[in-house]
């Protein structure tokens, strides 16, 4: 399989040495500065394991991206401060470019949005490439399901491999909904461990900014969870994640993008998972529309 990854910046760079390193298979980076592309790819080749037969390249030539089963958009045109919005028109406008040469390379391929705003973003290139829905998969709400349950663990002390079912849903945003109702820790309800959700929301949907009090911005914690779903799909795995997709009526919402649970194999989105949600997070879940 060809995996291609658009932007080989810190975060493409991070997505495209994860799938070298773990030998899972051929890996193009497409930038738009030719050199960009290609000194990754060459410091990352020698990261292929000795007995693997993938290859990586990098180019500033889209048309490369022929034959590509998978395409993950992590391109920028800047960095966003405050919100992640901030870059929105020139981000859209983008998006709407790269959608065109997608479907005119590698139409029947896989697309996993990373750039941000990546809701907006995940909505804008189904629309603009026409792709089916299923085919087109925003990567955020499994890295701020990360995040809660790195912020369960540490308010708990309790090993996250204690904690089951933590869930965000909804916007890649400050309005993103930490599902507590189906958490359980060690066996105990979440809500029998802690009295209330606020503090523990409010860290979730900051921690980008509180990362960056340390870091210029987020790496790692996004690429582990691209590479959990190209992973999947290369090795003919199903996983189940929170993840954008553009709904159609499920969560009673329409012609919108936003985070919800999906079965994802090696075809896409297989399906679109329906979870209890209790009063609170239902509502919250409404408030982002
Ligand atoms: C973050 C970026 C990936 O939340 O949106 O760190």
């Amino acid at each position: 399989m060809l995996i291609s990854i658009v932007g080989s910046g810190r975060v493409g760079s991070s997505i495209g040495f994860l799938c070298v390193s773990n030998g899972l298979d051929d890996v193009l980076f497409v930038n738009k500065t030719k050199e960009k592309a290609i000194g990754e790819a060459l410091d990352i080749a020698n990261a292929i394991p000795a007995n693997s037969k993938i290859s990586i390249r990098g180019t500033d030539d889209y048309s490369e991206l022929v034959g590509s089963d998978i395409v993950v958009i992590t391109a920028s045109v800047d960095i966003y401060l405050k919100d992640r919005t901030e870059n929105i028109g020139l981000q859209v406008k983008m998006v709407k470019d790269i959608a065109e040469k997608i479907k005119e390379y590698c139409p029947s391929a896989i697309v996993l949005m990373v750039s941000n705003p990546l809701d907006v973003l995940t909505y804008f290139f189904q629309k603009q490439s026409g792709f089916s829905r299923f085919k087109v998969i925003g990567i955020a709400s499994s890295l701020d399901t990360s995040r809660f349950r790195y912020y369960i663990s540490e308010t708990l002390s309790v090993p996250q491999s204690s904690i089951s079912n933590a869930l965000v849903l909804g916007e890649h945003g400050d309005s993103m909904v930490p599902i507590f109702s189906g958490v359980s820790v060690g066996g105990n309800p979440l809500f029998s461990l802690i009295d209330s959700r606020d503090t523990i929301t409010e860290n979730v949907r900051n921690y980008w900014k509180t990362l960056r009090n340390f870091k210029s911005r987020s790496q790692f914690g996004i690429a582990k969870n691209t590479f959990d779903v190209i992973d999947a799909i290369v090795k003919k795995k199903e996983i189940v994640i929170p993840a954008s997709i553009v709904l159609e009526g499920e969560y009673g919402e329409y012609n919108i993008a936003m985070g919800v649970p999906v079965k994802i194999d090696q075809n896409g989105v297989s399906e679109i998972q329906k979870i209890k949600l209790d009063d609170t997070e239902a509502s919250s879940l409404k408030k982002i529309i």
